[in-house]
């Protein structure tokens, strides 16, 4: 038997120290919390990305009656990028929420397992990585690659 461990890299910010273009990003998808539809859960999600040609391009959660018909941000922003722009990669996703008294979360919010899968098929597909932004009011949590948020993965190698 032999134990193996694995160590994941992430950085955290406090807003002051981001830089204009992710400055820019954050309060890209921090905007995107208004246009959630999140009438079961009341917790409205954002996200934003930043396409390797520098567009910009938001969406949030959208829930449905139905509840597992319903998708995350993450998830309605990655397709929508891909589906919109499908030749270029995604640089940056910035994810910000919103809870049910209305206020930002003032600590980063870490997106479902689904996002996560999702976020490594943009990744693969573009061949290039996919950095992410966690955002609290108070907090920004930074992963340089999808593979941090989603070790021992399944992909298309294995098919
Ligand atoms: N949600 C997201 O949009 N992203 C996440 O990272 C976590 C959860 C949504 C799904 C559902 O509409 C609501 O938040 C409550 O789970």
């Amino acid at each position: 038997m032999k134990e193996i461990s694995l160590s994941i890299t992430y950085r955290l910010y406090s807003p002051s120290e981001l830089c204009a273009a992710d400055a820019e990003l954050v309060e890209a998808a921090r905007q995107a919390t208004y246009s959630s539809y999140a009438p079961y859960s009341h917790f409205s999600v954002g996200a934003a990305v930043r396409l390797a040609d520098g567009t910009l391009l938001s969406g949030s959660n959208q829930e449905n009656a139905a509840y597992p018909s319903g998708l995350c941000a993450e998830r309605t922003t990655l397709f929508y990028a891909n589906s919109r722009y499908p030749e270029w990669a995604v640089h940056t996703l910035a994810i910000a929420a919103r809870g049910s008294d209305g206020a930002f979360l003032t600590q980063p919010i870490s997106p479902c397992g689904a996002c996560r899968q999702v976020m490594l098929e943009v990744q693969h597909r573009h061949h290039q990585p996919l950095r992410i932004l966690l955002c609290g009011t108070e907090a920004i949590v930074e992963f340089n690659r999808v593979e941090d948020l989603l070790p021992f993965s399944f992909d298309e190698s294995f098919l």
